[in-house]
Order: C-alpha cells, then sequence, then structure tokens
C-alpha cells in the first residue's frame, strides 16, 4: 500500500522527519490534492485530515488520533452559525480552512492564513459584500488592515489568542531599540498585537520571511505555536529567534491538538491504525469540495503567475 504522510510545522521535529512534506494548510492542502496515494496520514488536526478526505474521498485518509481537534472548529456551533449566515444571504461567505466539513458546506470560499487577503481583496473588487468565519481575531486584522466592515464570527484559536500587546512591547523594548528588533505575527493573534507586527502571515509566510532576513538585527520573536521555532531555527541558526512570551494559562505557546500527534500513533497511523476520516456523506463531500476548490485553483493561478 502507497502510504503518504503529512505533517504541519506545529508537529513536534521527531514527527516532522517522518513526514514526506511538512507545510501550512494551504501547502499541504494542494500536496493533498496532487499527490496520488492510497493512504495519506495527517500528522496534523482534525479539519486538515477531513479536508484532504474532502479533496480525495476515494483515499483512506488517516488521523493519528481523534482528539487532535481546533478551538475555531469547537467553538463554533453549527446551527447557531446557518442562522447566522442565513441573516447575510446576500454576502459571500467565506471560511477559514479552521473549520468542520460541515461548516465547509454553508461557505462560498475556503481561505487559509496565506491566501485570505488576496482572495477577499479579490471579493471585494469584484463589488461582492463578505462576511467571515470562524476566527474573529483574523477577521478583526482584516476589516482593520483594509478598511472593510465584514461581519465576523465569534471563535478564537486558543494558542494564539493568549498573546497579549503590552507584554510582547515590553518584552521587544528591553531586547534592543527600534529597526533592532522584530515582531512576527500569525494572523490569528489578536489585534493589539498584529499592530505590533512587522509582518502577518502564514507559518509558510514567516519561515520564508526568516530565511530571506538580510538586516543586521538578531532579536526576533515570533508569535505563533513553538513548533515553528525549531523549523525557522533550522534556516537560521544565526539569528536570535525567541517566542513572543505567553503569561497566562499553561504560559506555552503548544498547541495541545498538535501535540496529539506523537511518534508511536504516526507510526501506528502508518500501519493504517488510527482515527479514519470515512464519516462524511457523499452529499457533505459534494458542497463542502466545492469552496475548497475554488481556493486551490485561485493559489495555484497565482503561485503560477509568480513562478512565470
Ligand atoms: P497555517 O496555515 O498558517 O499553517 O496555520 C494553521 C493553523 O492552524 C494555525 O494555527
Ligand atoms: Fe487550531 Fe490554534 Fe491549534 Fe492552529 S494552533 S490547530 S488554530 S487550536
Amino acid at each position: 500500500m502507497n502510504t503518504l504522510t503529512l505533517a504541519h510545522y506545529y508537529t513536534t521535529p521527531d514527527v516532522q522527519e517522518m513526514a514526506d512534506y511538512v507545510g501550512d494548510s494551504l501547502e499541504l492542502a494542494l500536496i493533498a490534492q496532487r499527490e496520488k496515494a492510497d493512504r495519506i496520514v495527517f500528522a496534523g488536526v482534525k479539519f486538515m485530515a477531513e479536508t484532504t478526505k474532502i479533496i480525495n474521498p476515494d483515499t483512506q485518509v488517516i488521523l493519528p488520533d481523534e482528539a487532535a481537534t481546533c478551538s475555531l472548529v469547537t467553538q463554533t456551533d453549527i446551527d447557531a452559525l446557518k442562522q447566522w449566515r442565513e441573516q447575510y444571504s446576500d454576502h459571500v461567505h467565506v471560511s477559514y480552512i479552521n473549520s468542520s466539513a460541515e461548516h465547509k458546506t454553508i461557505s462560498d470560499w475556503i481561505v487559509t492564513s496565506r491566501n485570505v487577503d488576496d482572495i477577499i481583496a479579490d471579493l471585494y473588487a469584484q463589488g461582492e459584500k463578505v462576511i467571515f468565519s470562524p476566527d474573529r481575531n483574523m477577521g478583526a486584522y482584516l476589516n482593520y488592515q483594509y478598511g472593510y466592515e465584514m461581519p465576523v464570527w465569534n471563535a478564537v484559536c486558543e494558542v494564539h489568542d493568549k498573546f497579549k500587546d503590552e507584554q510582547i512591547n515590553y518584552m521587544m523594548k528591553q531586547a534592543g531599540s527600534e529597526g533592532n528588533v522584530f515582531l512576527l505575527a500569525h494572523p490569528e493573534s489578536p489585534l493589539p498585537v498584529l499592530k505590533l507586527a512587522d509582518f502577518v502571515g502564514s507559518t509558510k509566510q514567516m519561515l520564508d520571511w526568516v530565511k530571506e532576513f538580510k538586516g543586521e538585527a538578531h532579536n526576533i520573536f515570533i508569535a505563533t505555536e513553538e513548533g515553528l521555532l525549531h523549523n525557522m531555527r533550522q534556516l537560521r541558526s544565526d539569528l536570535n529567534l525567541q517566542q513572543a512570551p505567553i503569561y497566562s494559562g499553561c504560559q506555552c505557546n503548544a498547541c495541545p491538538y498538535m501535540k496529539r500527534n506523537t511518534v508511536e500513533l504516526v507510526k501506528q497511523a502508518q500501519q493504517g491504525k488510527g482515527f479514519e476520516i470515512n464519516y462524511l456523506d457523499e452529499d457533505t463531500i459534494a458542497k463542502a469540495v466545492k469552496p475548497i476548490e475554488r481556493m486551490l485553483s485561485f493559489s495555484e493561478k497565482q503561485m503560477n503567475k509568480s513562478a512565470a
């Protein structure tokens, strides 16, 4: 049996080493669409494995641990979401990929943190009105950054939502003077943190920023899940890359869901044992695949354009 293993940057380094590909949500979805396999093991979270199954309904898709969910999914009540969507029936519903399969069936577009700015800009350029779900912080950022007035759903990433601007600001001031200290942040962080950031982007975009960094500054704070730091340090051991601090709750930047992917469970999943995504009915897949494919083809076209 031909098995493909995909891993997100937030999994631990030893799990990433077991994967054929490591990437952000967009990259992994594009790979899942492009590569053919009998079995795909997704070392990530449930919405990512579900997206893979929706794109490849005939492939066996295994998530190593069923409990690997995401707070953006669990905080979204689908019946309430349906009512909210009906209130704005003349709007285009753009949903972040961090959403359940059912959520995707009532969405017009799926976006990831890498392509959300461009897809929404394109919709506004066509004169559309837009609603955005489920990430409140990402929606607030888009409204602030581009002057939109999108109604936004109210759920958060429980990891990124803990970042606080005062604490990060204090830490940056201690680390050096302006022009010498940088902050990179994932758009799931609260707006005051994003306002402080020198760069806001997906995990892969932050990784690329670090890779290309040419300045003298050595103090670069990263406001995202801690797994990405490993990939950044592998690329640039010359830079002082530091996790932006979290002072509340577990005081750690680890996503408890991503960390469910242990080496042992990923090994078992590669043998066909684990949580198989086999519960999505045909109707759900048929409806959910449309907004996902719309997004994948938008991003593919963009990538081809910039490669030409
Ligand atoms: P990326 O698509 O930027 O990798 O984000 C996924 C995610 O879950 C961030 O918390
Ligand atoms: Fe979900 Fe946040 Fe974990 Fe990403 S880091 S999977 S958004 S809980």
